[in-house]
């Protein structure tokens, strides 16, 4: 991707694995319009550009992966401005769920307000052994806009995903893996999170991309639909011929995306 962003640094390494990292440490990388108007454009590219595998999400420096929305702009909003400003977040965090190539937040210092609902937007969650989730809205008389109040009963279950709302109370890493709400808590969320997508990348392109789909329909009804269409598909594929028949030869298998 060769565009330049004042709110977002990108990086991608040899492996095809995009570092998005979110850049207003003075203001603790909180999402003023600037910042979600480069998300959404950033997030449009990597949809298309073939070159990038996967991505990770971070914000820049040791104290916030996101502290939240910006807390000063939406002073200024009204009733009207206000629904425009959430059903914007929400679209460009649902821009960054449909990604059909994997996507890690990897979590340093806070995550709250609309940083938790970006991180839970993300595919997949690495910890920092210092991050911080919460959604503290209701402390500021709001609830949560981006995508929060959906997502979080998905990842932990209501009732505890109505206390987090409702009393806006923070937890730390280690009570955010035992609740679900991360896959892992490591001292370097950057580090584990290429790990991880090592281990992801060697599979086959179009079955991964194809089970992000199916785990995102499957929270509709059409789900298990969606599973058995995109299976019969799959079975068409050179990929799948070449990852069975490797298994029965007892070889790696060479995947080509196609
Ligand atoms: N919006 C705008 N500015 C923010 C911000 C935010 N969400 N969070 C931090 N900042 C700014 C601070 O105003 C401060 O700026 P100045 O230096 O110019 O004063 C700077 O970042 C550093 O922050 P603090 O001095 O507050 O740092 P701290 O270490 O004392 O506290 C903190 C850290 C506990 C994270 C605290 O900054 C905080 O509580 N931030 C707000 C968290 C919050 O309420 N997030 C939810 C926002 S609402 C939302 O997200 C709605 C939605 O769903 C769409």
């Amino acid at each position: 991707m060769s565009k330049s962003f004042s709110t977002i640094t990108l990086e991608t390494d040899d492996k095809g694995i995009t570092t998005v990292t979110i850049n207003r440490p003075k203001k603790l990388n909180a999402l003023n319009d600037e910042v979600l108007n480069e998300l959404a454009d950033v997030f449009k590219d990597i949809q298309i550009d073939e070159a990038i595998n996967a991505i990770i999400v971070k914000g820049a420096g040791d104290k916030a992966f996101v502290a939240g929305a910006d807390i000063k702009e939406l002073r200024e909003l009204d009733n009207r401005s206000g629904r425009m400003a959430s059903q914007k977040g929400q679209q460009i965090f649902q821009l960054i769920e449909d990604t059909r190539k994997p996507v890690i937040a990897a979590v340093n210092g806070y995550a709250l307000g609309g940083g938790a609902e970006l991180a839970m937007a993300c595919h997949l969650r690495i910890a920092g052994e210092n991050a911080v989730f919460g959604l503290p809205e209701v402390g500021l008389g709001l609830i949560p806009g981006y995508g929060g109040t959906q997502r979080l009963p998905g990842l932990i279950g209501k009732a505890r995903a109505l206390e987090m709302i409702l009393t806006g109370k923070q937890i730390k890493a280690e009570e955010a893996h035992q609740l679900g709400l991360v896959n892992e808590v490591s001292s370097d969320p950057v580090k584990a999170s290429k790990e991880l997508l090592h281990n992801i990348l060697k599979n086959g392109p179009l079955a991964v991309r194809n089970a992000i789909k199916a785990v995102y329909h499957s929270d509709h009804r059409s789900g298990y639909q969606v599973e058995a269409d995109v299976f019969g598909e799959l079975c068409e594929t050179e990929d799948s011929m070449e990852g069975t028949s490797a298994f029965l030869e007892k070889r790696k298998p060479e995947f080509k995306g196609k």
